[in-house]
């Protein structure tokens, strides 16, 4: 049993959305700043499916900085530091609402070591933007722990990109770029901005296929290293595409053109891996699984004679598919009859829709659609069984949302984890 503090303990506890980008961030332009070489664009998803869910605690009682993470303690890293030094530099004081005095002064939070604890309710490190959820989790719970305030907007966002680059875009809902920015004034302009709130196209969904629950092979940290000193294809997207697929992407977003949007997502999923194979020596992230889902799609969207659904992969074998709620059933069921399971009440996770499983079970999917798909398949039914281990279905979601004490992961006596797996 551990001993109570003798000091009050201060928490803050907040969750946060994982993000999925349709023009992908691949490459450093600066590695000190942890700034990218191209701009980027990514879809916030709904936190009731996925998030990181984060206690920031500080206290005069604590000895040492400590961080928790899905219940296990671990030492916390350079990139831990640059949030809590950045975001504790633009603390404000605790006051009391009532009375107006002071709790704690700007200037004490800083005498004040940390317990931090943080769990994912998704598999951590597959390619699933846990980290992107996880720093903006850090970013948030820290800005509310030490009331801290923005000195130009978007500079949170600046510090969580410190974190890990995509999480800056984790900082809002809806549809977010992440603008590259200049070396100059120390990068602050490198800086995620939202293009449009989660509210603007409500009837855009996300199918996500964990086709692998295991941490990556190469981290993207690793990866895009050995992508910027040896891919020119890579050099190539940064200086001639990018810039002109954000601004039409941001456009087919603002205008919900959905068949623009999709294409757009799809070709850029393609030339991040292509400039993965082109890295020297090869990366491979995606594998057969994956590659069956993309025949897949484009199956379905040459069945439909439009463009229905767009997938796109990270830094993983998972499969992302966007589409829009008037197909989505019918997406859904496509592919749940190609990766079945035996088990649907474990195997999809669906918070939005909770008659989701009578929904499918009654839909009846066009046999001239399962003929098409059939023709590119060369496996059965019992063998697809394990190649999707979970499905989420799900949609575009605010950004980091503060929670209350009985959501706190730190024990509010003895100031250690109280989250256990
Ligand atoms: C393929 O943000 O994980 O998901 O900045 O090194 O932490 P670090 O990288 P990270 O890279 C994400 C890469 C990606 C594309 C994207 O999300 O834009």
């Amino acid at each position: 049993m551990s001993a109570e503090c003798d000091q009050p303990i201060y928490m803050a506890t907040v969750s946060a959305p994982t993000n999925i980008a349709c023009i992908k961030y691949w490459g450093k332009a600066s590695i000190e700043y942890n700034t990218p070489i191209n701009s980027s664009v990514s879809v916030t998803l709904d936190q009731s499916d996925l998030c990181a869910m984060t206690t920031a605690s500080a206290s005069l009682s604590y000895t040492e900085d400590k961080l928790w993470l899905n219940g296990i303690e671990e030492t916390p890293n350079k990139r831990f530091y640059a949030c809590l030094n950045q975001i504790r530099a633009m603390a404000g004081d605790k006051v009391d609402p009532t009375s107006g005095k002071v709790i704690v002064s700007s200037e004490q939070w800083k005498q004040m070591k940390v317990h931090v604890s943080s769990y994912n309710t998704f598999p951590t490190a597959a390619g699933l933007a846990s980290s992107a959820a996880g720093y903006a989790a850090l970013v948030s719970a820290f800005k509310e722990l030490f009331h801290a305030k923005e000195s130009f907007p978007g500079e949170f966002t600046t510090i969580a990109r410190q974190g890990s680059g995509s999480a800056c875009r984790s900082l809002y809902g809806g549809f977010v770029a992440w603008r590259k920015g200049s070396s100059e004034n120390g990068w602050k302009n490198s800086l995620a901005e939202q293009v449009c709130d989660e509210k603007h196209w409500p009837e855009i969904r996300a199918l996500i296929l964990v086709v692998s629950d295991q941490k990556k092979t190469t981290s993207s940290t690793t990866g895009m290293s050995n992508s910027v000193s040896t891919s020119k294809l890579l050099q190539h997207r940064a200086e001639h595409i990018v810039d002109g697929r954000m601004s039409e992407i941001e456009k087919a977003f603002h205008d919900k053109d959905f068949p623009t949007f999709a294409k757009l997502t799809m070709a850029d999923s393609n030339q991040f891996h292509a400039t993965c194979l082109d890295t020297y020596p090869p990366i491979f992230y995606m594998n057969d699984v994956s590659k069956q889902i993309i025949h897949l799609i484009h199956c379905y969207n040459e069945y439909s004679g439009g463009i229905r659904a767009g997938y796109t992969f990270d830094a993983g074998p998972n499969a992302v598919i966007y589409t829009l709620e008037k197909y989505s059933l019918e997406v859904a069921a496509l592919m749940l009859y190609w990766f079945p399971s035996k088990d649907m009440k474990e195997y999809l996770t669906c918070s939005s829709n909770k008659d989701i499983f009578k929904k499918l079970e009654s839909f009846s999917l066009d046999p001239e659609l399962l003929k098409a798909t059939e023709a590119i398949w060369s496996l059965t039914h019992e063998q697809n069984q394990t190649h999707v281990k979970h499905v989420y279905f799900t949609r575009s979601g605010p950004g980091p949302l503060v929670l209350g004490e009985e959501k706190a992961l730190i024990d509010t006596k003895t100031g250690n984890n109280s989250y256990h797996r």
